[in-house]
């Protein structure tokens, strides 16, 4: 198993740790444009491996040939958000940045699965879809995965219970018209609202709405990556070790939920090849709305692209 990562920032950096410390590959190729920042970063990397006890190789690099072949693609290149900003924002820059690195990584892997870090997320991952002329069932995004850890982690801390204990998903775009669903969030299978007044969990669900803007007001020059890079590596970890997990991804629908040609934050099943399935829930005329408005929202974005 070799894994490139694309972007020796904060998320890149620490997806590149994290998939050292799970001893999920047995190379990591870790890539940036800026001279000398993938190659200090990855040596020291690769020099924590003896404390860790996991032999994987880290090779950082400003050039894309050491990354042939690769299995995985986590493309983290991209500028962050500060505050005031709405991912939206890095529309332009970051279609510039992911064009570029797609262009350059995909025909040196051509059987490789892209995960697309990079903001406006729905957007960059349909760029990549759409650059490097992959199938869909291996080309998707990481958000939903971490928009679900921040909303399971907000209800454990109100609850005062076992983050493990809270079952959740939250579908749509990856933006503040993301959809949590509390009808399908249970602790240890019992549905949330015999645990909490609906007042409690509006407010909960629009703490999750703003999660990422709620780090990028703390920090100031630049956005969360800790938790992001844990939700990149849930994905590595479901495709290396084909375990079949039903994770929201953004991925494309061709009919799924209604919806047609858009990249959206969706259920899907995870394997080897990656997409097995997107996994269709039922869903109110409620909630069916706010993901076709969140999905609307994507769209007209992707309209806007010149590819
Ligand atoms: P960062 O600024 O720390 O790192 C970005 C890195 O990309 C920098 O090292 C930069 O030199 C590199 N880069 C820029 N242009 C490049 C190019 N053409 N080729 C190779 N490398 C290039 O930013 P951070 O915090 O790592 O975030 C990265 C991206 O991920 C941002 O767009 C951010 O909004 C997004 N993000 C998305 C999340 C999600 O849920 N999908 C969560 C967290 C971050
Ligand atoms: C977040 O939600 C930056 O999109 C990223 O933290």
């Amino acid at each position: 198993m070799k894994i490139t990562v694309i972007g020796a920032g904060h998320v890149g950096e620490v997806t590149t740790q994290r998939i050292v410390d799970q001893e999920l590959a047995q190379e990591v190729v870790l890539v940036d444009i800026i001279e000398g920042i993938p190659q200090g970063k990855g040596l020291d990397i690769f020099e924590s491996t003896p404390i860790g006890g996991t032999d994987v190789k880290v090779v950082g690099t400003n050039d894309y040939e050491p990354t042939a072949d690769s299995d995985i693609i986590v493309m983290t290149a991209g500028m962050p958000r500060k505050p005031g900003m709405s991912r939206d924002d890095l529309l332009q820059a970051n279609t510039n940045i992911v064009q570029s690195c797609v262009e350059k990584a995909a025909p040196l892997s051509p059987n490789a699965i892209i995960i697309m870090v990079a903001n406006p997320l729905d957007v960059m991952t349909y760029v990549a879809y759409k650059l490097s002329g992959f199938p869909k069932h291996r080309v998707f995004g990481m958000a939903g995965i971490l928009d679900t850890a921040r909303y399971r982690a907000f209800i454990a801390e109100a609850l005062d219970v076992s983050v493990r204990d809270i079952s959740a998903i939250v579908m749509g775009g990856h933006g503040d018209s993301m959809v949590p669903l509390p009808r399908y969030t249970t602790i240890a299978g019992v549905p949330l609202a015999q645990f909490m007044s609906q007042d409690k969990i509006d407010a909960i669900v629009e703490r999750t709405r703003k999660g990422g803007g709620e780090i990028v007001a703390h920090l100031k020059t630049g956005s969360a990556y800790y938790a992001p890079s844990a939700a990149a590596v849930e994905m590595v970890d479901a495709i290396v070790n084909n375990k079949r997990r039903i994770l929201p991804c953004s991925a494309w629908l061709e009919g799924e939920y209604g919806l047609n040609d858009v990249y959206v934050g969706v259920p899907v099943k995870l394997g080897r090849n990656g997409i097995i399935e997107v996994v269709e829930v039922q869903l109110t005329d409620e909630e069916k709305a706010a993901l076709h408005k969140s999905a609307n929202g994507v769209k007209e974005n992707i309209a806007k692209l010149s590819l």
